[in-house]
């Protein structure tokens, strides 16, 4: 039997700290679907089709990774691609307790569905969506931080190159 986990977020925009732990997951199960939230009440800087892309293409050699996109509850979601596991990544302690919050409720509306906790790598431990953003809006460099495609996204975002220039 295939062991798969959905590995879910906003990735909003993925960065090298999630691409770790696909890369560290694919050493546990089978196949990982990155599932992107589509989530209308926040606010993000890239659309759910745009995230999609460049996590496609900063994961494409790998054969079983899979990116999607869902709505409604995680649980439901994961039932309906037949997966046991939800991935989640944890870098500080200050996440632990809505990371504790998440799990207990997923696996109160789903006792099948089990919550697995990923390391980050040292290295990407200080990086977040957010702050990549942040930096990213003021023209710091954002290099060897997220995948290529990212950086060049981000700066096409802030209108700090032309998206013409490809
Ligand atoms: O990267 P994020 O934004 O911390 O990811 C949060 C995510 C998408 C995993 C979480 O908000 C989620 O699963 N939302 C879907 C609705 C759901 O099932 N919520 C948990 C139980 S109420």
């Amino acid at each position: 039997m295939q062991r798969t986990a959905i590995y879910p977020g906003s990735f909003d925009p993925v960065t090298n700290g999630h691409i770790d732990i696909v890369e560290r997951g694919l050493k546990i199960f089978d196949r990982i679907i990155v599932a992107i939230l589509r989530n209308p009440s926040k606010k993000s800087l890239f659309t759910v089709e745009e995230r999609k892309e460049m996590i496609e293409i900063s994961l494409n050699k790998y054969s079983n990774v899979e990116v999607d996109i869902f709505d409604g509850l995680l649980v439901d979601y994961a039932k309906k691609r037949d997966a046991g596991t939800i991935l989640r990544g944890m870098r500080a302690v200050s996440e632990f307790e809505y990371e504790f919050q998440l799990a207990l409720m997923n696996r109160k509306l789903n006792r099948e569905v089990q919550t697995v906790f990923l390391m980050t790598g040292l290295r990407w431990i200080f990086i977040s969506s957010s702050i990549i953003k942040e930096a990213a809006s003021f023209n710091g460099n954002i290099n060897g931080m997220v995948p290529p495609i990212v950086s060049k996204k981000l700066k096409e975002k802030f209108g700090l190159i032309s998206s013409s220039n490809e």
